[in-house]
């Protein structure tokens, strides 16, 4: 069962995380403090769990992908933190209990997302790998969460929000904000494997490509069809703040059918690897199929 594989990444996940930022006693603990309650609130896991199944699709076990699995999860949860702040989507509710800033204030979520994105890449460097291997991975993830990935998708989200954009627009801006991390969280588990080769790294990015856009879709979807319960976040969000969505430019089911071709794509490029996909492709289904 795809649950119980995804909660098993979990508990290696929060472990590990526990194990490299345990709360401490200091005068500027509360940041900590912060970083580990939206850390710790749960979440799919997905990014990490990808990172390990990739790396493990790569002949290595999932395990030696740990670190950059955890330093993948610290950036996806900054950018968490940072997306519900009120000058962002101003969303109060996050994986199922306050957001950040409405648990401890803005300035300390504000902060508590910068050390996880500056820390994520800290656990990076020091992953017990070759150096190389370390930097190639440090490399990817600044690329794919930096200016021309996550952080300019967050900025197309903002300016769509002004304009009415038309869906290769769209298709752009999901790529960035949702795709570019998904892209890192696969080529990531493939160079802790040692695969850093042209192909490799060109499938698990037609595969995390997507995914990601896939995966951004339902996202819309849910954000209309689901309840609040079962989202762990408000319903509405995106009508609330003016978005265009897949959902808005056609309607929840075309919008669904799109997702779907788009996983199908996605399985597709798992058959560029020789490894068991058995997993990845439960877990692609999974998340098509997803209520949260
Ligand atoms: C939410 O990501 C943000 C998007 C990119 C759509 P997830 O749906 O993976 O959130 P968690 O980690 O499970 O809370
Ligand atoms: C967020 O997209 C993508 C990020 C880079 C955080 P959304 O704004 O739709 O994500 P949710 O719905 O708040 O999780
Ligand atoms: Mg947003
Ligand atoms: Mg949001
Ligand atoms: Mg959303």
């Amino acid at each position: 069962m795809i649950e119980e594989k995804l909660a098993e990444y979990n508990a290696l996940i929060e472990k590990r995380f526990n194990e490299l930022y345990p709360e401490i006693d200091a005068a500027y603990a509360s940041v900590l403090k912060a970083a580990r309650y939206s850390m710790l609130l749960g979440g799919k896991r997905i990014r990490p769990a990808l990172t390990m199944e990739f790396c493990k699709l790569c002949g290595k076990k999932a395990e030696d992908a740990l670190d950059f699995a955890v330093a993948v999860e610290m950036i996806h949860t900054y950018s968490l933190i940072h997306d519900d702040l009120p000058c962002m989507d101003n969303d109060d509710l996050r994986r199922g209990k306050p957001s950040c800033h409405k648990a401890f204030g803005e300035n300390t979520a504000l902060l508590a997302g910068d050390s996880l994105l500056t820390e994520a890449f800290f656990v990076a460097a020091n992953a017990n790998v070759p150096s190389n291997t370390a930097l190639k991975v440090i490399s990817f993830l600044a690329s794919n969460a930096g200016i021309h990935g996550m952080i300019g998708g967050q900025v197309l989200d903002l300016c769509f929000e002004k304009i009415t954009p038309d869906e290769k627009m769209l298709q752009d801006m999901y790529m960035r904000k949702t795709g570019a991390l998904l892209i890192a969280a696969v080529s990531i588990g493939c160079i802790a494997a040692g695969k850093s080769d042209e192909k490799t790294l060109r499938s698990a990015a037609k595969y995390g490509y997507n995914l990601g856009l896939a995966f951004q879709i339902i996202d819309d979807i849910l954000d209309v069809t689901s309840n609040e319960k079962a989202l762990g976040k408000p319903i509405g969000s995106d009508e609330k703040n003016g978005k265009t969505t897949f959902v808005t430019l056609y309607g929840v089911d075309k919008a669904f059918a799109v997702a779907a071709k788009l996983s199908n794509m996605a399985l597709d490029a798992l058959d560029e690897f020789d490894g068991d996909t058995k997993t990845l492709y439960e877990l692609t289904d999974f998340l098509l199929d997803r209520n949260h």
